[in-house]
Order: structure tokens, then C-alpha cells, then sequence
């Protein structure tokens, strides 16, 4: 058994440990090949809910539209919005953006190098902060993101009980992660960390033979996690509804107000008020997550001329679009999702493509 109290940690053994490891086990990232803080920032923020695989070619898309600061605070969010479609959490597409515009305004364009003048960006938290200060500006602080809650948890034999608050445990994890942070290298030692928790130190199975850092470890793999919120799960209809004019064809979209909290400005398929579809009208069935909740979504195939008689909560806002102009435009997933299915518009990346391929039911 490890020890659990701090003092004890035999740290610069723990830290040539993983460090070895990392050095030969790193995954080949883009954001690894140099130290460039804005590049850093932008895969930081597109990996806080997105899986790796996805993020490498969302990141270089990205990059190559906003190659820097200075072009991302110029950009209208809606072309910002755009380019995130699909990834989902668009609030980090948006903080990005004011984010950018206040270093472009406040900073020439460079960003903070210190992690509490990072913290003080829109949308910057102490994950961020701490992820670009560190493996850009190899500043000694920790980065805790829920592979290092799980890791450190199990080094040191902690579990959340009843007695202890969430936020007691989170400090106490905060404050070993930052003791045991390498000076030398925190940032390589920081994703050490986070890689050992994504791909060694696994919530279900974990693989602890193969684990560099197994003979500090207090567990050995057993942990004992807080059971993860059930999902809920809601039915929803919308229209599919297409024409064609001058030989184009358009499919009908509609704007989700500015006001509503999720997704705003966004766009996607009418939605209708009724969830039953006839079978006769059912184009597809789709179920797509978002947060907590599974929705169960019935897609309406409808006719140019029943347009009018279709009833939704924002048929106000309702546009033909062009196909060749839906990329430009920022997509909610689901609408992505079905306009893709019906070919109506090209399937991601390959990357993207296994993350999108949800069940059709
Ligand atoms: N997860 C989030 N950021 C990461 C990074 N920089 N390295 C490894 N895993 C990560």
C-alpha cells in the first residue's frame, strides 16, 4: 500500500516514472509540436468535452481558419459557431471567441503567460489557465481534469464518502497533484498525468501491470467513484423538409432565439410540437445525447406545400437554405447528424465519423 498522507510520496522517483513512460508513450498530438500558447488554448478548450480522436482534426481546422489571436477575434461568431458545429457545448465556442477579442483588445493579441492573468479571461477556469501556463510557459502548477481527480484518488487511497464534502476532496487532490507536479517539465508532467488517466488508468479497467507508477500506488486500480447521473430521456419531432429551386435544392432551417440558453442563434431542422410522427411521414428516428439527457427524435418528412401548416416553436425564424451553403452555417448536431444521413450533406472527417455514427433506430 502507498501512503496516503503527503509527506511521504517519494515525488522525484514518481516524477522520472511517469515522465519515462510519457517520453516514450506520448500520443503523436498536433498541439504537441510546439509550445505555441494559442494553439494550446484552442485544443485545451476542445478537448475539455470532446474525445481526443475528434479533436485532432477539429483542432487543425480550426487552425487553419484562426491561425492566430488577432484572426479569431476578428471573425463573426456565427463563422466561429460554424466551425465548432458538430462538437457540441457551443458556450466554449463563444468564450473563445469574447476571449480572443479581449486579449486582441487588452493584450496586442499575445496572450497572458502567468495562469492567474489567464484566469482572468472569459471563459478561462483554473483547468485552462493552469493547462496553458504550464505546457507553454512551463509555469509549476497542476492540472486537474477528471483523469487526475482519478488518478491522484487512487495513488493516494481517497474516495469521496459521505463525511467529506466534494469540494474538501477536491482541494485535498489539488493540493497533492501540485506537490507532486515536476518543476523541471510540469507541462509534459501534467499531460503525463492526464495520458495516464486516459489510457492506463482506466475508470473501469484499470491497467495497472503496465502502469509506471503502480508501486506508489495506494489501490492498485480500486476506487471507489460517485454513480454517474442516469441519463433522461425525452421524444422530440422535427421537420425534414426540402424543395428545389433554379435547380438548387434547399432544405428548410429555422434560428433558435438568440435568448434560449442552449444553443442560441443556432440553427436546425423546425422543430414541431407534436413528438408523434405517422409512419407514413416517419423519415427517420435518431437518438442523439446532449448533457444528460437522450433525446428520441422523430424526423417528419414534410412537403413544401404543408410548410405553412406546420407548427413550432420558432416558425418565425424559418430560412431555405442552399446545400452549398450549409457549412457556413453553425448547425446544431442534430440537425448535422440528419442532414448527413439524408446525403444532404457531406459526412465529417474521418475522425468525426466514428463519433457520429449513433444508432438509427
Ligand atoms: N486531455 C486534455 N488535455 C490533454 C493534454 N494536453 N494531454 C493529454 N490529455 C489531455
Amino acid at each position: 500500500m502507498g501512503p496516503s498522507n503527503p509527506r511521504d510520496w517519494n515525488a522525484p522517483r514518481l516524477r522520472a516514472q511517469i515522465l519515462k513512460w510519457y517520453d516514450a508513450n506520448q500520443r503523436d498530438l498536433p498541439w504537441r509540436q510546439n509550445k505555441d500558447p494559442y494553439s494550446i488554448w484552442v485544443s485545451e478548450i476542445m478537448l475539455q468535452q470532446t474525445r481526443v480522436a475528434v479533436v485532432i482534426d477539429r483542432h487543425r481546422q480550426f487552425l487553419e481558419r484562426f491561425p492566430t489571436v488577432a484572426s479569431l477575434a476578428r471573425a463573426a461568431e456565427q463563422d466561429v459557431l460554424a466551425l465548432w458545429s458538430g462538437l457540441g457545448y457551443y458556450r466554449r465556442a463563444r468564450m473563445l471567441h469574447k476571449a480572443a477579442i479581449f486579449v486582441a483588445e487588452n493584450f496586442k493579441g499575445e496572450l497572458p503567460s502567468g495562469s492567474a492573468e489567464l484566469r482572468k479571461l472569459p471563459g478561462v477556469g483554473a483547468y485552462t489557465a493552469a493547462a496553458i501556463a504550464s505546457i507553454a510557459h512551463n509555469e509549476r502548477i497542476a492540472v486537474v481534469d477528471g483523469n487526475v481527480e482519478r488518478v491522484v484518488c487512487r495513488l493516494a487511497g481517497w474516495e469521496a464518502t459521505p463525511e467529506t464534502s466534494a469540494a474538501a476532496l477536491r482541494r485535498q487532490i489539488e493540493a497533492l497533484a501540485n506537490q507532486l507536479v515536476d518543476p523541471r517539465r510540469p507541462g509534459d508532467f501534467n499531460q503525463a498525468m492526464m495520458e495516464l488517466g486516459a489510457t492506463v488508468c482506466l475508470p473501469r479497467n484499470p491497467q495497472c501491470l503496465v502502469c509506471p507508477i503502480a508501486s506508489h500506488c495506494a489501490t492498485r486500480g480500486e476506487h471507489k467513484t460517485t454513480p454517474r447521473a442516469r441519463m433522461l430521456s425525452r421524444e422530440i419531432a422535427h421537420a425534414l423538409c426540402v424543395r428545389t429551386r433554379r435547380n438548387q435544392p434547399e432544405v428548410l432551417l429555422e434560428q433558435r432565439s438568440a435568448s434560449v440558453t442552449v444553443m442560441p442563434g443556432m440553427w436546425e431542422l423546425p422543430a414541431l410540437t407534436n413528438e408523434v410522427v405517422p409512419d407514413e411521414h416517419l423519415r427517420m428516428a435518431v437518438r442523439h445525447a446532449i448533457m444528460q439527457v437522450n433525446y428520441y427524435v422523430r424526423i417528419r418528412s414534410v412537403l413544401e406545400d404543408e410548410v405553412l401548416t406546420l407548427a413550432g416553436p420558432d416558425s418565425g425564424n424559418r430560412r431555405w437554405v442552399r446545400l452549398d451553403e450549409l457549412a457556413a452555417l453553425p448547425l446544431t448536431g442534430l440537425a448535422r447528424k440528419v442532414l448527413t444521413r439524408a446525403h444532404l450533406l457531406k459526412p465529417p472527417t474521418s475522425h468525426d465519423r466514428r463519433k457520429t455514427a449513433a444508432t438509427l433506430l
